[in-house]
């Protein structure tokens, strides 16, 4: 509805322009020729008054602050990314009449998601959050946008879904914890900026169409033949059936465990695209289930490394051991010897087996020689991280949920998780002061952790995300067994973890290991 603005023409004469105050808001016209134009007075890039900038031909406005250009008949940015709003004028002999009505919450929340499409395509994480706070101030549910931005990228995903998909789940917890407007904002973008900087400047990668009867046992074959279009089309038929997460999870699981696929990822990730569906519904569904498939299928067989190999042995072989097993068993071993300490436990009861392996996981990231992640001398097989210590317990926690569900699928379970604690030997080192890490109260410690998590200050979010997912991991397996024996030394572990700068970015490791890998080029 139009209504008088409190300025007229004549006033506009002298210096073309003037602001005008409703609430809030600064409304900010301008005479150019015999027209006027009425546009919020804040620039969407930094907020400086437009009032103060300059008026060129064709009515394009200059903020002089950045130099971007706005035409201020539609608001377009020019130059610059955001419009500026403006908003209709109607002119009565002299009086200036402007319709200040917010337009329907429809276009708003629209015009938000075209926003943040546009953000996330540039990775401008400013813009990201100024687009997800513009849908809630519409009235719409933040989460909303995560969902888009899953749906958005979904086709861009070359190798299916990735660490910004599963942290997402653990973001969303965190953000419905939050004590506060901010934090809750603060915590929902972080998924979002993952999914924008892991898919910027990707190709399309459609996923295959087809349909058929779910049938678990042929989906895990198809799975097992790396045949992506044979997998999702069970998928897709299964959807057609109206089945949902739950209902395929088992087979998810047993395709996932069927090798010790990417280092553990991809049973870690079956478990959160349970829980990024269960939060995000129905709109993610299709699309989380395509992206894992894809990843699953795609995923590394780590087991048929020469390493690893004695792993698919004692799995073949698994049965008929009785002794006891603690981690103190495990700490020291090799790839082997944790193979064959554990297959001598092999008929003791999971959790026991459980225990151990997570204790022994949780020493080797107490003892974790710093030296590996810090030097530039090394050669590329020595290039360990945190990361490479920390993903044991993420899929110690995967493993727990989904093995309750498929108790048959244990023994690989457990024999992946010994990989881990055996592969880590190299680069650990008992000679180490570890008392200072202790932690007295294990929740406590998490949840003062998690806190720290909203303001992390990292620029990479693969280490943000790592910290949050373990400390959801770490939470959810203190309140399944808050007294077991593992409890001490991996919130130490955690701890000296969580507390230690990582190297992020090795420059004369890279160039040394460079010069050396050519070398030995024919
Ligand atoms: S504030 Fe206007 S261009 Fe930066």
């Amino acid at each position: 509805m139009f209504e008088p603005i409190g300025a007229t023409r004549a006033e506009l004469a002298s210096r073309g322009r003037k602001v005008v105050r409703r609430g809030a808001r600064q409304v900010l016209l301008i005479a150019a020729g015999d027209r006027v134009f009425a546009l919020a007075n804040r620039c969407p890039h930094e907020g400086y008054p437009l009032s103060e900038g300059t008026l060129g031909p064709d009515c394009v406005l200059t903020c002089d602050w950045h130099n971007w250009k706005f035409d201020l008949a539609s608001g377009a940015a020019l130059v610059g990314r955001d419009p500026v709003r403006t908003y209709p004028v109607v002119l009565r002999g002299d009086d200036i009449f402007v319709d200040l009505a917010d337009p329907p919450a429809e276009r708003l929340r629209l015009r938000a998601l075209a926003g943040l499409d546009a953000a996330m395509a540039d990775n401008d994480r400013t813009r990201m959050a100024r687009e997800t706070a513009r849908l809630e101030r519409a009235g719409f549910d933040a989460r909303e946008a995560l969902a888009h931005a899953i749906v958005a990228v979904h086709e861009h995903l070359e190798g299916g879904m990735t660490h910004a998909h599963a942290a997402a789940p653990d973001w969303l917890a965190l953000s419905e914890r939050s004590t506060s407007a901010d934090l809750r904002l603060a915590a929902l973008l972080e998924p979002l900026g993952h999914l924008a900087w892991d898919t910027l400047g990707a190709g399309r990668f459609p996923y295959p169409a087809g349909e058929r009867d779910w049938d678990p046992a042929a989906f895990v074959a198809a799975m097992e033949a790396e045949d992506e279009a044979a997998a999702l089309s069970f998928v897709h038929g299964a959807l057609g059936q109206g089945m949902s997460y739950p209902d395929l999870r088992p087979a998810l699981a047993e395709a996932a465990l069927a090798h010790y696929a990417d280092f553990g990822h991809s049973a870690i990730y079956v478990l959160k695209v349970g829980q990024l569906v269960e939060r995000l519904g129905e709109p993610v569904l299709a699309p989380m289930l395509e992206a894992l498939v894809r990843q699953l299928v795609y995923a590394r067989r780590e087991e048929r490394l020469p390493g690893f190999r004695g792993y698919g042995r004692t799995l073949a072989a698994w049965s008929g051991g009785a002794r006891p097993l603690a981690a103190e068993d495990l700490i020291g071993l090799s790839v082997a010897g944790v193979l064959k300490r554990l297959s001598a436990s092999a008929d003791r009861a999971p959790r026991e087996l459980f225990d151990a392996l997570l204790g022994a996981a949780g020493w080797n990231l107490l003892h974790f020689q710093l030296d590996y992640d810090q030097a530039a001398g090394r050669k590329i097989a020595d290039n360990v991280s945190w990361l490479d210590f920390t993903h044991a317990l993420t899929f110690a926690n995967a493993v727990r949920h989904l093995c309750a569900e498929r108790s048959d699928l244990w023994p690989a379970a457990l024999l992946q998780l010994a990989l881990f604690v055996g592969r880590n030997r190299p680069y650990v080192t008992a000679d180490q002061n570890v008392d200072d890490w202790r932690i007295d109260e294990p929740a406590a410690f998490v949840q003062g952790e998690m806190a720290r998590l909203y303001d992390h200050g990292t620029v990479e979010p693969i280490i943000a995300c790592h910290r949050l997912k373990v400390l959801f991991a770490l939470e959810d397996e203190l309140a399944y067994a808050p007294a077991a024996p593992w409890v001490g030394v991996v919130c130490a572990g955690v701890n000296r973890y969580l507390n230690t700068p990582p190297k992020r970015h090795h420059g004369l490791r890279l160039a040394r290991q460079a010069r050396a890998f050519i070398a030995q080029e024919g």
